[in-house]
């Protein structure tokens, strides 16, 4: 439990605001959309806390906002199209869907593991002095618990979360009050989640209309879904409490030794999930494309819900 604290977005509370997002820990803020809930993009256990706090069953990739084009450039490639949109709605309500770079720095969790990044230069006067405050990307989905109504006032993000976070940034209504428009441009313009610009807007810029995105997410175990989060080449077994010899292990808590890869040596979920993409990924160059990853038993709670869900899904026959 914490004391969550309401800041203004006085230069004082904007610079409390930023050295809890430094220290790792979480800060709602204020957007032109809704209430974000903020971490540091980068660091694995800020975004393993924000599913915790969200108690989010899977682990959806978040969008990443920061302040300016260059540091937009450093995350992401940016196509013409991907240009154009940039010039002509941001600082705005439009997210970008990005092949990531590989020198990004963000952690894997942000994007679920896939190879692209949600990306998006917030309007709000409060959201973008925070971000010039800390520096860095921050990753933030809507303030309130996982099924809920997204917040549009700092109240909203007290009731919902309150004494599950570091602070909340007390910057007033939201003006637009729903989520950005979310648009994916390869292999074609896509829109992925209708929000607050018109998708008729987005058609006029680019001179095209958008594509309706791919149905397979609707269904969680269709494979089109599947194939399009990561997966690693070695086969995966799931639940395992005593690995083949020729099984490359994945452990959690103090049962799987500290040998190997374990997610969590003392059982903590929300160091599990900071580790997991990082661990599946090296133990699919450990295991190569004919070996078997092997993973212990993750309790079915918390943020162990989200961690199961991935490797299900990392596990599935394909
Ligand atoms: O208005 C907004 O966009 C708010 C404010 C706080 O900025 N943020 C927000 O974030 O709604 P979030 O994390 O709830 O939105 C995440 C959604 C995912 O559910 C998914 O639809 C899409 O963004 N998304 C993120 N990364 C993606 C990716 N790599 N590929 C496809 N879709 C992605
Ligand atoms: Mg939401």
């Amino acid at each position: 439990m914490l004391l969550t604290e309401l800041l203004s977005p006085s230069a004082e509370g904007l610079g409390r605001a930023a050295r809890h997002l430094a220290e790792g820990r979480l800060v709602a803020f204020p957007t032109e959309t809704v209430y974000g809930l903020g971490g540091d993009a980068r660091d694995d256990r800020a975004v393993a806390s924000i599913f915790a706090a969200k108690g989010r069953p899977a682990f959806n990739p978040l969008i990443v906002h920061v302040p300016d084009m260059s540091a937009a450039a450093r995350l992401a490639v940016f196509s013409d199209q991907a240009l154009r949109l940039a010039a002509a709605f941001w600082p705005g309500a439009l997210t970008l869907v990005l092949p990531m770079r590989d020198d990004s720095g963000l952690s894997p969790l942000v994007s679920a593991g896939l190879p692209s990044v949600a990306i998006r230069m917030p309007a709000h006067p409060v959201a973008v002095a925070l971000l010039h405050a800390f520096g860095g990307p921050v990753a933030a989905p809507s303030a309130n618990p996982s099924g809920r109504i997204s917040p549009t006032r700092a109240d909203h993000v007290m009731d919902g979360l309150g004494e599950r976070i570091a602070a909340v940034i007390d910057g007033g209504a939201c003006m637009v009050g729903v989520e950005s428009t979310i648009v994916g441009l390869s292999p074609r313009p896509t829109l992925l989640r209708p929000g607050g610009i018109p998708a008729e807007a987005i058609e006029d810029c680019l001179g095209v209309p958008l594509a309706a995105p791919d149905p397979a997410p609707a269904r969680p175990n269709a494979p089109g879904q599947l194939s399009s989060h990561y997966a690693p080449a070695a086969a995966v077994a799931l639940g395992v409490t005593a690995p083949d010899p020729g099984d490359v292990w994945i452990g959690f808590g103090p049962l799987s030794g500290a040998s190997g890869l374990n997610l969590s040596p003392t059982g903590d979920l929300v160091e599990a999930a900071a580790n997991l993409f990082h661990y599946l990924r090296a133990a699919d160059r450990r295991a190569g494309p004919d070996g078997r990853i092997a993973v212990a038993p993750i309790p079915e709670k918390g943020l162990g819900r989200a961690i199961n869900d991935r490797l299900r899904r990392a596990a599935a026959p394909r």
